[in-house]
Protein backbone atom coordinates (compact mmCIF):
# COMPACT_ATOMS: atom_id res chain seq x y z
CA UNK A 1 0.00 0.00 0.00
CA UNK A 2 1.90 3.06 -1.02
CA UNK A 3 2.51 5.62 2.02
CA UNK A 4 0.31 8.76 2.52
CA UNK A 5 2.94 10.86 3.43
CA UNK A 6 4.90 10.81 -0.63
CA UNK A 7 1.60 11.79 -1.98
CA UNK A 8 0.34 14.85 0.26
CA UNK A 9 3.29 16.23 -0.56
CA UNK A 10 2.95 15.50 -3.93
CA UNK A 11 -0.58 17.16 -4.43
CA UNK A 12 0.55 20.01 -1.80
CA UNK A 13 2.85 20.99 -5.07
CA UNK A 14 0.20 20.76 -7.15
CA UNK A 15 -1.42 23.19 -4.96
CA UNK A 16 1.22 25.65 -4.78
CA UNK A 17 0.92 25.93 -8.68
CA UNK A 18 -2.32 27.67 -8.46
CA UNK A 19 -3.36 29.12 -4.90
CA UNK A 20 -6.97 29.32 -4.13
CA UNK A 21 -7.77 26.80 -6.64
CA UNK A 22 -9.90 23.84 -5.65
CA UNK A 23 -9.27 21.38 -8.70
CA UNK A 24 -10.84 17.98 -8.74
CA UNK A 25 -8.80 14.79 -8.30
CA UNK A 26 -9.39 11.75 -9.76
CA UNK A 27 -8.17 8.70 -7.96
CA UNK A 28 -8.30 5.29 -10.61
CA UNK A 29 -9.49 2.78 -8.58
CA UNK A 30 -11.71 -0.54 -9.12
CA UNK A 31 -13.11 0.24 -6.37
CA UNK A 32 -14.87 3.81 -7.49
CA UNK A 33 -17.41 4.53 -9.71
CA UNK A 34 -17.43 3.64 -13.68
CA UNK A 35 -16.15 6.44 -15.97
CA UNK A 36 -18.44 6.70 -18.62
CA UNK A 37 -19.70 9.67 -20.78
CA UNK A 38 -21.61 11.55 -18.92
CA UNK A 39 -18.68 12.00 -16.49
CA UNK A 40 -16.35 13.08 -19.05
CA UNK A 41 -18.75 16.34 -20.17
CA UNK A 42 -19.19 16.67 -16.69
CA UNK A 43 -14.81 17.16 -16.05
CA UNK A 44 -14.55 18.56 -19.38
CA UNK A 45 -16.43 21.25 -18.06
CA UNK A 46 -14.12 21.45 -14.92
CA UNK A 47 -11.01 24.25 -15.25
CA UNK A 48 -8.68 22.17 -13.48
CA UNK A 49 -8.16 18.13 -13.07
CA UNK A 50 -5.36 16.52 -11.06
CA UNK A 51 -4.75 12.57 -11.45
CA UNK A 52 -3.54 10.25 -8.98
CA UNK A 53 -2.55 7.16 -9.99
CA UNK A 54 -1.81 4.35 -8.00
CA UNK A 55 -0.06 1.41 -8.15
CA UNK A 56 0.55 -1.55 -5.51
CA UNK A 57 -2.54 -2.50 -3.53
CA UNK A 58 -3.38 1.60 -4.18
CA UNK A 59 -2.93 4.54 -1.31
CA UNK A 60 -3.48 4.72 2.21
CA UNK A 61 -7.27 5.82 2.22
CA UNK A 62 -6.31 8.24 4.62
CA UNK A 63 -4.95 10.17 1.47
CA UNK A 64 -8.54 9.90 0.43
CA UNK A 65 -9.65 11.94 3.72
CA UNK A 66 -7.08 14.83 3.58
CA UNK A 67 -7.57 15.18 0.17
CA UNK A 68 -10.93 15.83 0.25
CA UNK A 69 -10.24 19.63 2.43
CA UNK A 70 -7.91 20.92 -0.80
CA UNK A 71 -9.42 18.90 -3.78
CA UNK A 72 -13.16 17.46 -4.79
CA UNK A 73 -12.60 13.85 -5.07
CA UNK A 74 -13.98 11.63 -6.87
CA UNK A 75 -12.55 7.93 -7.09
CA UNK A 76 -12.95 6.74 -11.06
CA UNK A 77 -13.04 3.06 -12.30
CA UNK A 78 -12.12 2.68 -15.78
CA UNK A 79 -14.57 -1.00 -15.50
CA UNK A 80 -14.78 -4.10 -13.67
CA UNK A 81 -11.46 -5.52 -13.60
CA UNK A 82 -8.56 -4.74 -12.21
CA UNK A 83 -5.39 -2.55 -13.79
CA UNK A 84 -1.52 -2.85 -12.46
CA UNK A 85 -1.39 1.03 -12.28
CA UNK A 86 -3.89 4.05 -12.41
CA UNK A 87 -1.63 5.02 -15.61
CA UNK A 88 -3.48 3.23 -18.78
CA UNK A 89 -7.19 4.26 -16.76
CA UNK A 90 -6.09 8.12 -16.80
CA UNK A 91 -5.04 8.07 -20.56
CA UNK A 92 -8.35 6.58 -21.56
CA UNK A 93 -10.15 9.65 -19.30
CA UNK A 94 -7.83 12.30 -20.75
CA UNK A 95 -8.42 11.51 -23.95
CA UNK A 96 -12.46 11.03 -23.51
CA UNK A 97 -12.28 14.05 -21.72
CA UNK A 98 -9.72 16.13 -23.84
CA UNK A 99 -11.70 15.52 -27.29
CA UNK A 100 -14.81 17.29 -25.78
CA UNK A 101 -13.39 20.29 -25.39
CA UNK A 102 -13.74 23.50 -27.84
CA UNK A 103 -11.41 22.70 -30.89
CA UNK A 104 -10.01 19.09 -30.38
CA UNK A 105 -12.16 17.53 -33.08
CA UNK A 106 -12.69 19.43 -35.94
CA UNK A 107 -15.85 18.67 -36.52
CA UNK A 108 -17.76 19.14 -33.55
CA UNK A 109 -21.20 17.62 -35.00
CA UNK A 110 -19.09 14.70 -35.18
CA UNK A 111 -19.25 14.74 -31.52
CA UNK A 112 -23.55 14.47 -31.65
CA UNK A 113 -23.66 11.35 -32.97
CA UNK A 114 -21.28 9.43 -31.57
CA UNK A 115 -21.98 6.43 -29.54
CA UNK A 116 -23.22 7.30 -25.88
CA UNK A 117 -23.99 11.09 -26.69
CA UNK A 118 -27.98 10.05 -26.60
CA UNK A 119 -27.89 6.96 -24.44
CA UNK A 120 -27.29 4.23 -27.79
CA UNK A 121 -24.63 3.17 -29.52
CA UNK A 122 -24.22 4.81 -33.43
CA UNK A 123 -25.30 3.36 -36.03
CA UNK A 124 -22.98 1.38 -38.81
CA UNK A 125 -20.39 3.40 -40.79
CA UNK A 126 -19.74 3.56 -44.38
CA UNK A 127 -17.51 5.64 -46.57
CA UNK A 128 -16.81 5.42 -50.72
CA UNK A 129 -16.62 2.97 -52.91
CA UNK A 130 -20.53 1.89 -52.38
CA UNK A 131 -19.69 -1.55 -53.38
CA UNK A 132 -16.37 -3.12 -51.96
CA UNK A 133 -15.29 -6.78 -52.43
CA UNK A 134 -19.10 -7.70 -53.32
CA UNK A 135 -20.38 -6.09 -50.30
CA UNK A 136 -22.88 -3.08 -50.79
CA UNK A 137 -23.25 -0.03 -48.87
CA UNK A 138 -27.15 0.05 -47.57
CA UNK A 139 -28.85 1.51 -51.04
CA UNK A 140 -31.05 3.70 -48.19
CA UNK A 141 -27.75 5.53 -47.61
CA UNK A 142 -27.60 6.11 -51.42
CA UNK A 143 -31.04 7.68 -51.43
CA UNK A 144 -30.13 11.27 -50.94
CA UNK A 145 -33.51 11.08 -48.78
CA UNK A 146 -32.52 12.68 -45.51
CA UNK A 147 -35.50 12.12 -43.79
CA UNK A 148 -35.13 8.71 -44.41
CA UNK A 149 -31.31 8.01 -43.82
CA UNK A 150 -31.85 10.16 -40.45
CA UNK A 151 -34.95 7.16 -39.64
CA UNK A 152 -32.75 4.05 -41.06
CA UNK A 153 -30.02 5.12 -38.58
CA UNK A 154 -31.72 5.54 -35.83
CA UNK A 155 -33.42 2.24 -36.24
CA UNK A 156 -30.39 0.58 -36.94
CA UNK A 157 -29.13 2.28 -33.68
CA UNK A 158 -31.72 1.18 -31.73
CA UNK A 159 -31.20 -2.44 -33.32
CA UNK A 160 -27.78 -2.80 -32.27
CA UNK A 161 -27.94 -0.89 -28.71
CA UNK A 162 -30.70 -3.96 -28.08
CA UNK A 163 -28.01 -6.97 -29.80
CA UNK A 164 -25.29 -5.83 -27.87
CA UNK A 165 -25.90 -3.65 -25.14
CA UNK A 166 -29.52 -4.20 -23.65
CA UNK A 167 -28.90 -2.80 -20.30
CA UNK A 168 -28.47 0.63 -21.72
CA UNK A 169 -31.92 0.01 -23.80
CA UNK A 170 -33.40 -0.27 -20.45
CA UNK A 171 -32.03 3.04 -19.42
CA UNK A 172 -33.76 4.91 -21.88
CA UNK A 173 -36.31 7.78 -20.96
CA UNK A 174 -39.86 6.57 -22.86
CA UNK A 175 -40.19 10.41 -22.89
CA UNK A 176 -37.52 10.97 -25.16
CA UNK A 177 -39.11 8.16 -27.53
CA UNK A 178 -40.81 8.77 -30.67
CA UNK A 179 -43.96 7.08 -31.85
CA UNK A 180 -41.56 5.26 -34.59
CA UNK A 181 -39.31 4.52 -31.82
CA UNK A 182 -40.99 2.55 -29.59
CA UNK A 183 -42.45 0.81 -32.68
CA UNK A 184 -38.76 -0.30 -33.81
CA UNK A 185 -38.18 -1.71 -29.87
CA UNK A 186 -41.18 -3.36 -30.27
CA UNK A 187 -40.47 -5.54 -32.82
CA UNK A 188 -37.06 -5.95 -31.21
CA UNK A 189 -39.50 -6.97 -27.86
CA UNK A 190 -39.55 -4.34 -25.75
CA UNK A 191 -42.19 -2.20 -24.58
CA UNK A 192 -42.90 0.53 -21.87
CA UNK A 193 -44.07 -0.23 -18.28
CA UNK A 194 -44.41 1.54 -15.52
CA UNK A 195 -42.67 4.18 -17.29
CA UNK A 196 -39.59 2.00 -18.42
CA UNK A 197 -38.31 0.35 -21.48
CA UNK A 198 -38.87 -3.15 -20.45
CA UNK A 199 -37.76 -6.69 -22.50
CA UNK A 200 -40.81 -8.25 -23.13
CA UNK A 201 -41.27 -12.06 -21.70
CA UNK A 202 -40.92 -14.28 -24.70
CA UNK A 203 -43.93 -16.24 -25.30
CA UNK A 204 -45.87 -13.24 -23.87
CA UNK A 205 -46.15 -11.09 -27.11
CA UNK A 206 -49.41 -11.29 -29.15
C1 LIG B 1 -3.66 -3.56 -8.54
S1 LIG B 1 -4.63 -2.11 -8.51
C2 LIG B 1 -5.21 -2.10 -6.83
C3 LIG B 1 -6.52 -2.80 -6.65
C4 LIG B 1 -7.12 -2.56 -5.27
N1 LIG B 1 -6.36 -3.21 -4.25
C5 LIG B 1 -8.56 -3.11 -5.24
O1 LIG B 1 -8.74 -4.29 -5.07
O2 LIG B 1 -9.52 -2.30 -5.40
C6 LIG B 1 -3.42 -0.84 -8.55
C7 LIG B 1 -3.90 0.48 -9.09
O3 LIG B 1 -4.34 0.30 -10.43
C8 LIG B 1 -5.36 1.24 -10.73
N2 LIG B 1 -6.51 0.50 -11.23
C9 LIG B 1 -6.67 -0.84 -11.27
N3 LIG B 1 -7.82 -1.18 -11.83
C10 LIG B 1 -8.44 -0.04 -12.19
C11 LIG B 1 -9.67 0.25 -12.82
N4 LIG B 1 -10.52 -0.69 -13.19
N5 LIG B 1 -9.96 1.54 -13.03
C12 LIG B 1 -9.12 2.53 -12.66
N6 LIG B 1 -7.93 2.31 -12.05
C13 LIG B 1 -7.59 1.03 -11.83
C14 LIG B 1 -5.63 2.03 -9.46
O4 LIG B 1 -4.88 3.24 -9.53
C15 LIG B 1 -5.07 1.12 -8.38
O5 LIG B 1 -4.66 1.86 -7.25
Amino acid sequence: VMKPEPWAQALESVLADDPGARPTLIVPSPAGEVFDQAMAHALAEEQHLVFACGRYEGIDERVIDWAQEHFTVRQVSLGDYVLNGGEVAVLAMVEAVGRLLPGVVGNPESLVEESHADGLLEYPLYTKPSSWREREIPEILLSGNHAKIARYRRDEQLARTAARRPDLIEQLDPGSLSKHDLATLSALGYAVEGGAVMPVPSGSAE
